[in-house]
């Protein structure tokens, strides 16, 4: 069984239970002022969960390209892979009713459980001797999960095996999931809830080092998660309390590669089906093995199918943003690629594409342009470290009394000071640094880099201030006006005009589209005028839900390439504006007072940027 049949066998187990399969969307959000990458199936999602009407009903199914790495510098493994596929299945509120599947209601904790266990054991084949479950212990006023303790309990009692040595109990820190993790570090209108996990055990030793006892949250990698279904309930208020979620929602996520793992019984995910044929490339252009050089493998296989995706999504490397952790990616992978001594990434470049075409074709159509982008930052790279080393060398002349060490190896030690400016103007890691042969006072390096890390923490919260699941009628309003601004800008300078992002935040609304050049002074004007014209009529906002086609032929604008989605969601604004949107939105334009564009900036790729602002 490959990764593509354990998805295709996902996605048809749940479509039988009345699922709809809505598309993989974008590993770059276009609507997320939050988050630089999707990092879960849900995360497009969100205000489904909130209430919000999905065009699909309230049964989803997708398998989700997912990117997520908290610390590059840290990543390195046998189970954790930055980029990885989630399998999603949902139910969008309402206790499941006795409905057909053509119209079929939510469901919960019941049909959620015994589904995934059905899914594991019958139809992907695993042992029902490997799996073990995790449920949520209680949180202050949130009870423990005592429904899933019950159903887990009867599930494994029919199977004839025992329920007290396969349940496992934990707090909030691992049973509770929302996108900013535990409860405490929810912001206020954030919604979460507790989750139980299954988990699937390996034939190896545990490793005392991780702790006296294993259990399936020890980090010795005997245990493997292997699915996650988040009862999604609740919702932060501003007391740090919680209140229900007007309606409760299941969020299952799957790791593919892990669920690969388990299936092909190999406890590490480079060893499996998918990561080998990769793998084996690496050691063939290294001439090393993978037994003595496993870390550093992992982390070029993993570095560069993730730097493979971003690029695909239409990022370059750059300092800012989704640029920077690709060129940071790029770099580390090339970093260990090196260090094995091998040269040419092109072959493990091609080996990466060749195993992931099948499920993301685009891979294969974009790959000259994706290896283009990579090997030119390669360039970039191999020029920085020399111009890195020339500062060096010109501030610490070899025969210098700073010199110490070895000669030959060039170890050399300079002040923390200058491994900063390595590190602030030069971009390279202290890891880097370390390996150009320069070494420094790293308990001082420590120190200056937390002062410029409290420094942009501060710029990041100014520009997100939002916070997550920020739905402000502030920047609802934003919501509004980049739909408003869609439309004007395609009355003024063409109907080729298309958006290709946006981020908004209750101070500003950023809007990117395809335009080759500058827009002049008029026509910004123009533009401006058009919308508060618009804002002044005080056009009524509603949506409808309908068949592609018909959005099509309404001549609704928007992203027409979801190709698993039969029925659509369009938003008007009064006769003129018609758009593919799952919303919230302002329910009248005269809601936003007042629309100015503040700057307007070129991205690059023939796209610009338009700042603005809306007026309450
Ligand atoms: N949101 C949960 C996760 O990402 C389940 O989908 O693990």
């Amino acid at each position: 069984m490959k990764a593509k049949d354990i998805v295709d066998k996902y996605i048809s187990f749940f479509e039988k239970r009345g699922h709809k399969r809505i598309a993989n969307s974008p590993l770059v959000p276009q609507n997320d002022p939050t988050t630089l990458f999707t990092s879960s199936g849900m995360q497009p999602l969100i205000q489904y969960f909130l209430g919000e009407i999905h065009p699909q009903g309230k049964r989803l199914v997708n398998v989700q390209n997912c990117f997520r790495a908290a610390d590059i510098d840290e990543i390195g493994d046998n189970r954790h892979t930055t980029f990885f596929r989630m399998l999603g299945n949902w139910s969008l509120g309402d206790p499941a009713r006795n409905a057909s599947q053509r119209d079929a209601g939510g469901y919960f904790k019941k049909e959620q459980l015994k589904w995934y266990w059905e899914f594991l054991t019958k139809e992907i084949g695993l042992l029902k001797e490997k799996l073990y479950v995790t449920i949520f212990n209680g949180f202050n006023d949130i009870s423990k999960d005592n429904e899933s303790l019950k159903i887990w309990t009867e599930i494994f009692e029919k199977e004839g095996l025992n329920a007290n040595e396969r349940i496992f109990h934990y707090g909030a820190d691992k049973n509770w999931w929302s996108r900013a993790g535990e409860p405490e570090k929810m912001p206020e209108g954030e919604p979460g809830g507790p989750d139980s996990e299954v988990f699937y055990l390996f034939d190896v030793a545990h490793d005392k080092k991780y702790g006296k006892e294993c259990h399936p949250n020890c980090q010795c990698g005997r245990f493997m998660e292997i699915g996650n279904s988040v009862f999604m309930e609740y919702q932060k208020t501003k007391d740090n309390k919680f209140k229900p979620l007007p309606q409760k929602n299941v969020d299952f996520g799957g790791g593919v590669e892990r669920l690969l793992a388990a299936v092909e019984d190999q406890n590490d995910v480079f060893q499996t089906s998918l990561f080998l044929p990769i793998v084996k490339s690496i050691e063939r252009v290294s001439e090393k093995d993978y037994r003595s050089n496993h870390k550093t493998m992992q982390i070029i296989a993993d570095h560069l199918v993730a730097a493979v995706f971003i690029t695909a999504a239409g990022i370059a490397p750059s300092n800012k943003e989704q640029g920077y952790i690709l060129r940071r990616l790029i770099r580390r992978g090339l970093d260990n690629f090196y260090k094995l001594e091998g040269k040419d990434i092109k072959t493990i470049l091609t080996s990466i594409v060749d195993q992931y075409k099948e499920t993301d074709p685009p891979l294969l159509v974009d790959f000259e342009k994706i290896k283009l982008t990579i090997i030119e930052e390669e360039q970039i790279y191999k020029s920085t470290l020399s111009r890195a080393k020339s500062y060096i060398e010109k501030k610490y002349p070899s025969t210098g009394s700073e010199q110490v060490g070895d000669e030959i190896k060039g170890v050399r030690k300079i002040l923390s000071d200058d491994a900063f400016i390595l590190y602030s103007t030069h971009g390279l890691s202290p890891t880097q640094i370390k390996s150009l042969g320069f070494l420094f006072d790293e308990q001082k390096f420590a120190e200056k880099m937390k002062e410029h890390q409290k420094v942009s923490r501060k710029g990041a919260e100014k520009k997100f201030r939002g916070g997550l699941a920020d739905h402000s009628e502030k920047t609802i309003m934003g919501h509004t006006a980049t739909h408003l601004l869609h439309q004007a800008l395609r009355d003024i300078l063409g109907k080729h005009v298309f958006q290709t992002g946006s981020n908004i935040t209750n101070e500003r609304v950023r809007f990117d589209f395809n335009f080759e050049r500058k827009l002049t002074d008029e026509e910004i004007k123009k533009v401006e005028n058009i919308i508060n014209e618009k804002i002044k009529e005080n056009l009524p906002v509603h949506f409808e839900i309908m068949t592609l086609d018909r959005a099509q032929k309404l001549g609704a604008i928007g992203l027409f390439d979801e190709k698993y989605e039969d029925k659509v969601k369009i938003y008007f604004i009064g006769n003129y504006s018609k758009e593919f949107c799952g919303g919230p939105h302002v329910e009248f334009t005269g809601i936003l007072k007042r629309f100015k564009i503040l700057k307007q900036e070129n991205i690059g790729h023939g796209q610009r940027r338009i700042y603005s602002q809306v007026f309450d």
